[in-house]
């Protein structure tokens, strides 16, 4: 019998068994597989890009690859090479900047992070509350802002309606539900009136939200983003000094198209894109066990890997996911032993903390 022929797919598939140091998850859902030829005579050239401030994170992966790769039938040369850089650092203003250049970060937080996607309704806000409470059950410190000042969704989702209040330096003082301390439009306005504010005030609502709050310290401040690319999205990445943007996606190419936008307007402002969450990934049938891909198989993934960014996590469409927003009890409350969700939300928290050096 011959031997298979060794192709970069052949390669591909063998990487799939190395797996990132500290995670069950291998280097090529990752996305950190960038290139892979083979020239005729056996050459094999493997490129890969590492984003971590942990120096023994590449050499692990470095030896691994070698063993891995070295062993199968046709290599006679293997190259790896290592494109390796701390993620990128937040920049503070500094003393020469142009003050027009100033990006303030959120006084008292170490972190901001903005959950976007481009397209609505795609479950930014689901994913922004259960990574909220994921991140505060780890023992982090942590905030969410909901800046939807035409849908805020989080007081329904935290099921909590109590009025945030002013502190002495007349700065909005959040309230705390499930161990997440919460600022939403949603909290300052009864349910039945709706946010009529024009384009110059949702704007100006919005840079109050990021500066005139006393969040008291925190690890994490997470961003809900409105959906769209517009101005609104504009003025948030451009006011904040982010440490990086999670963007939310269905499998569906439509909207792909928009999380690929998303991740556009971040590069722009070169703010990191920390990884892509695929919500509503699939759906475990409760009679049968089946599992259904109704909005289609793996494009989260084929997305990460053509944009060379992590795949942080995949969401099943769920019913308990639904209705316990709909409650005020975010699902990621319940035990990761018995709830699929609550522990892959531990499993996004937990990557994006050690992502970002916690
Ligand atoms: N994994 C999931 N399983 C079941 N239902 C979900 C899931 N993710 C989100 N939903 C539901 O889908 C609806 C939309 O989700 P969500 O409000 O989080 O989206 P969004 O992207 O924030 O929307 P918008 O663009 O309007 O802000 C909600 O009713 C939510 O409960
Ligand atoms: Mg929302």
């Amino acid at each position: 019998m011959s031997e298979p022929q060794l192709t970069p797919a052949l390669i591909r598939a063998a990487l799939t068994t190395v797996k990132y140091p500290g995670f069950s998850r291998d280097i090529v859902s990752f996305g950190l597989v960038k290139d892979i030829t083979v020239s005729e005579a056996g050459a094999v050239v493997i490129e890969l890009i590492i984003e971590s401030k942990n120096a023994d994170v590449p050499r692990y992966i470095y030896e691994n690859v070698m063993a891995t790769v070295k062993e199968l039938p046709g290599v006679k040369q293997l190259d790896v090479n290592i494109e390796h850089h701390a993620p990128k650092s937040v920049k503070q203003p500094g003393a020469n900047d142009d003050p027009a250049d100033w990006k303030s970060s959120v006084p008292g937080v170490k972190h901001v992070i903005a959950v976007a996607s481009g397209k609505g309704g795609v479950g930014k806000s689901t994913v922004s509350a259960n990574l909220g409470v994921a991140l505060s059950k780890l023992g982090y410190k942590t905030g969410l802002l909901d800046l939807d000042i035409y849908g805020p969704s989080m007081a329904l989702m935290f099921g909590t309606k109590e009025r945030p209040g002013c502190s002495e330096k007349e700065q909005f003082l959040p309230v705390e539900a499930h161990g997440v301390k919460l600022l939403s439009m949603g909290l300052m306005i009864d349910e039945a009136s709706p946010v009529a504010v024009r384009g110059p005030l949702a704007t100006r609502y919005v840079q109050q939200f990021l500066r005139d709050v006393e969040w008291g310290g925190l690890d994490f401040l997470i961003l809900d983003m409105p959906p769209g690319t517009g101005d609104i999205q504009l003025t948030i990445v451009q006011t904040v000094d982010l440490a990086g943007a999670v963007i939310v996606t269905t499998p569906q190419e439509v909207a792909l198209i928009d999380a690929r936008k998303a991740v556009g307007l971040f590069q722009r402002v070169e703010t990191p894109i920390l990884g892509l969450i695929e919500n509503m990934s699939y759906f475990v049938c409760p009679s049968d066990g089946l599992i259904y891909n109704i909005f289609g198989e793996g494009g989260g993934e084929r997305e990460a890997q053509k944009l060379g960014v992590p795949l942080l996590g995949r969401i099943p469409l769920d019913i308990q996911t639904r209705s316990c927003g709909d409650e005020g009890h975010p699902v990621a409350l319940e035990d990761p032993g018995k709830s699929m969700v609550a522990a892959a939300f531990e499993g996004v928290a937990s990557m994006l903390a050690s992502q970002l050096g916690e």
